[in-house]
């Protein structure tokens, strides 16, 4: 009697267990598609930085909502769900896609950002018929710190706008108002400061006080209710200087240690640079040895960024890069078709997601798709013997 009810008790049990250990199972498969890998910071943060980069971590993981000031339209709750691949603050997933477009009627080719989702029941933006879109990959945010610590001096000396060594490459550095832009795919933003506030607004739009970031972004016009359930600006220039901090204090991407030392990979980086990659990628650059001035009400740079040896494989300059990549819209003082040579530090992590749009699926035809100033590199790279190719692929995958 005892032992059938036991034996009743522990088939019950058995059966709770298994059925729990199913649906606690089924549950964190769907919770670890959303866990991603932690974020790493620089080396040599001191423990203040580092418990700013933690408190601009947990912001930039942390879902917002209408409360915030989420809205009216967006594309993301979080920074974290464009930029997670391999760590959080790295690049996004292909469905994450933004997407800028022109209208032919309207006279200009400055993209304006699609947003899909609304606070509102119904429609985000609308997207007119005729469109002319352009998607844009969200990129790493690794190592950008190292980015803007980068002397403009220093990007300056690899331009030649007029191509006057007559290489075909010329390199037009992105200036506005006395200043190098040097952040997006089309160099459009000159400091990481701005880049996070612009990200908050048109990402989010979650407006903060500085000018050019304290409206809305809505084309849409609803209801009052829905427009303005905070005051405006949404968030204090403390909420974009914690994100800053996050952001600028990330480490770049190291390479693939593990296959750094091989004969092919060594072969590849001087064919990289015999064929002329390396005159847009440019392997390495050193940091300034005083803080790059930021806006007045951002943080200043931390120490960490300075006198350091980065090896981004940028020039941070814009290229005409041909027909092809042309898609007819453009950023800031870019025109249709330039854009700004990506770093490729990193590339090992997104490399079926390649160029601004992710059009490339590989390496190879990234290369493919280079042309205008980039064509006789190009050209080089395919009258090369399929091994020599091979050697270069092998060193871009060490990235
Ligand atoms: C819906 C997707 C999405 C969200 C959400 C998002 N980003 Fe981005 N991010 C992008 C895309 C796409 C780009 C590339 C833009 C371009 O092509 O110039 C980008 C680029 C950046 C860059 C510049 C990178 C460079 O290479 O120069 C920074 C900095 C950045 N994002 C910060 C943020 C921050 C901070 C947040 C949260 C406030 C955020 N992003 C939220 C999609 C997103
Ligand atoms: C004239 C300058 C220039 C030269 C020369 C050049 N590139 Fe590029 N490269 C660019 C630009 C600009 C882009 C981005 C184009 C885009 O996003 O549409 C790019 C993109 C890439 C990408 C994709 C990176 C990413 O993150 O999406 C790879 C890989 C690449 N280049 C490799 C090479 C190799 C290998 C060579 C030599 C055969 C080379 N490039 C020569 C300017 C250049």
């Amino acid at each position: 009697m005892r032992q059938g009810f036991y034996q009743l008790r522990r088939s019950v049990w058995l059966s709770f267990v298994i059925t729990s250990l199913l649906t606690a199972s089924a549950f964190s498969a769907q919770e670890a598609k959303k866990e991603h890998d932690p974020p790493v910071p620089l080396a040599w943060l001191t423990t203040e930085e580092k418990a700013r980069f933690d408190a601009g971590r947990r912001l930039f993981e942390f879902p917002f909502t209408a409360k915030e000031g989420l809205g009216p339209v967006f594309n993301g709750r979080t920074c974290e769900a464009c930029h997670h691949i391999p760590t959080i603050g790295g690049s996004g997933p292909g469905y994450r896609g933004n997407i800028r477009y022109i209208l032919p009627s309207s006279g200009t080719t400055q993209g304006t950002l699609f947003h899909d989702k609304s606070i509102a029941q119904g429609p985000a933006d609308v997207l007119p018929e005729n469109a002319i879109l352009s998607k844009r990959r969200p990129s790493t945010l690794m190592g950008l710190g190292l980015i803007e610590a980068i002397p403009e001096e220093a990007i300056l000396a690899h331009a030649d706008p007029d191509d006057k060594d007559r290489d075909g490459i010329r390199g037009r550095p992105a200036m506005k108002e006395g200043r190098l832009m040097r952040f997006g795919s089309q160099s459009h933003v000159a400091t990481l400061f701005e880049f996070v506030a612009d990200a908050l607004r048109q990402e989010m739009g979650m407006t903060s006080p500085m000018p050019g970031f304290n409206t809305e972004t809505a084309s849409i016009d609803f209801p009052r209710f829905v427009k303005n359930p905070i005051p405006e600006p949404n968030v204090s220039v403390d909420v974009v200087n914690k994100l800053l901090d996050f952001v600028s204090l990330l480490a770049p991407p190291e390479r693939d240690s593990f296959n750094l030392g091989g004969g092919q990979v060594i072969r590849g980086e001087k064919l990289f640079s015999q064929i002329a990659c390396a005159k847009c990628h440019v392997p390495s650059f050193h940091t300034g040895a005083a803080p790059y001035a930021r806006a007045p009400q951002a943080t200043a740079m931390s120490v960490a960024l300075l006198n350091r040896d980065i090896r981004p494989y940028s020039d941070f300059l814009l290229h005409d890069m041909g027909a092809t990549l042309n898609d007819g819209v453009s950023l800031g003082v870019s025109k249709p078709g330039e854009y700004r040579t990506p770093p490729l530090w990193g590339l090992r992590f997104r490399l079926h997601q390649l160029l601004h749009d992710s059009r490339g699926s590989n390496p190879e035809q990234a290369i493919v798709y280079h042309g205008g100033e980039a064509a006789r590199s190009r050209n080089a790279f395919l009258a090369l013997p399929a091994e020599d190719r091979q050697a270069v692929i092998e060193f871009l995958r060490t990235l």
